[in-house]
């Protein structure tokens, strides 16, 4: 199986009522966990690659991680660039492989939003490749932009039909009350999503995927087990699992998950290193933090996404 575009798994996922995970992949730990688990339930995948990962990792060894990953799973993968920032970093991972890259306007204003977003559908078009744009700006950190809670704004659905049709996009992020990062409620508040959009930017779009960032559920054990192996983290709160299997019955055909993986590595590697203090070979810390990225992505795959067997 080759790389895909998003397309075609957005179709069926939309028809279906589940959604495909967008990974964010920085190594290869990461990826072999992520693909690990993909294969072994047969489903689709999306591995996405933020401006942050792209200069930790490299586009080269990234992109060599990833074809690995496609060889050795035979899986429909898309490669994926996540808040690609302007034209040109757009343009470099359309030349450089990806099938698909977001394009994220959403901190200019509407028409500014519209004319890059544009820009980059014409080139992505022209190479066979799919385009994200986002309407509506997420609170939390992506790369060095931190995006307050008062300067997070909810999608106006009455702008998303002009948005698609002017610029071609072929999916849409949209902020609905999540947000980047592990911290997204405060502890002891009930988290809220904001469904009435969700339901009428899917009238205003049917058939049309929508996507959701910041959509980590911030899994308890986790984050215990970090602070009960010399962790410091304060207490986190994601995005309840019932409401993204909510989401993905509705409009939401991919699902964006980073901080998750990250907390699950980190787990593994700090109950590694605390279990055996003169251990200093990194595969034996190392290891328990790919597992643990297998098992979080199975556990997303079949409770969370309801895409196992739809490769
Ligand atoms: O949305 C942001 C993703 O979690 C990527 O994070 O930019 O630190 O790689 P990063
Ligand atoms: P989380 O921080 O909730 O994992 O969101 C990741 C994301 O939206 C990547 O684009
Ligand atoms: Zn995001």
């Amino acid at each position: 199986m080759p790389y895909v575009t998003s397309t075609e798994m957005f179709q069926k996922a939309y028809a279906g009522k589940y959604a495909i995970g967008a990974f964010n992949v920085n190594n290869m730990e990461i990826i072999q966990g992520i693909a690990d688990a993909a294969q072994e339930l047969s489903a689709p995948l999306i591995l996405q690659v933020s401006a942050g990962a792209r200069k930790y990792a490299r586009h080269t060894y990234l992109m060599k991680l990833i074809d690995a990953a496609v060889e050795d799973t035979g899986l429909p993968i898309c490669v994926h660039l996540d808040h690609g920032e302007d034209f040109d970093v757009c343009r470099s991972c359309i030349d450089g492989g990806f099938t698909s890259v977001m394009i994220d306007g959403s901190k200019h204003s509407f028409e500014e939003n519209i004319a890059v977003t544009k820009r980059v559908v014409e080139y992505a078009h022209d190479h066979g490749v799919a385009v994200e744009g986002e309407l509506g700006k997420l609170a939390g950190i992506e790369d060095d932009v931190n995006v307050s809670a008062e300067d997070a704004s909810y999608t106006r659905p009455e702008e998303v039909e002009e948005f698609v049709a002017r610029t071609g996009v072929d999916s849409l992020a949209i902020a609905i009350g999540t947000s980047h990062g592990a911290y997204k409620f405060k502890p002891g508040t009930k988290p809220q999503l904001r469904f009435d959009i969700l339901e009428q930017v899917g009238a205003r779009l049917p058939g049309f995927p929508i996507v959701l960032h910041g959509a980590s559920s911030v899994i308890p054990e986790y984050v215990e087990t970090i602070n009960a192996f010399g962790g410091k983290m304060p207490d986190a709160v994601g995005i309840p699992e019932d409401m993204l299997r909510q989401a993905a019955a509705m409009a939401v055909c991919k699902i964006n998950i980073d901080s998750d993986l990250r907390l699950a590595m980190t787990a593994g590697v700090r109950k590694a290193l605390a279990e055996a203090p003169a251990e200093f070979d990194p595969r034996k810390y190392l290891a328990p933090g790919r597992e643990n990225i297998k098992a979080l992505v199975a556990h997303k795959i079949k409770h969370v996404l309801g895409c196992e067997g739809k490769a």
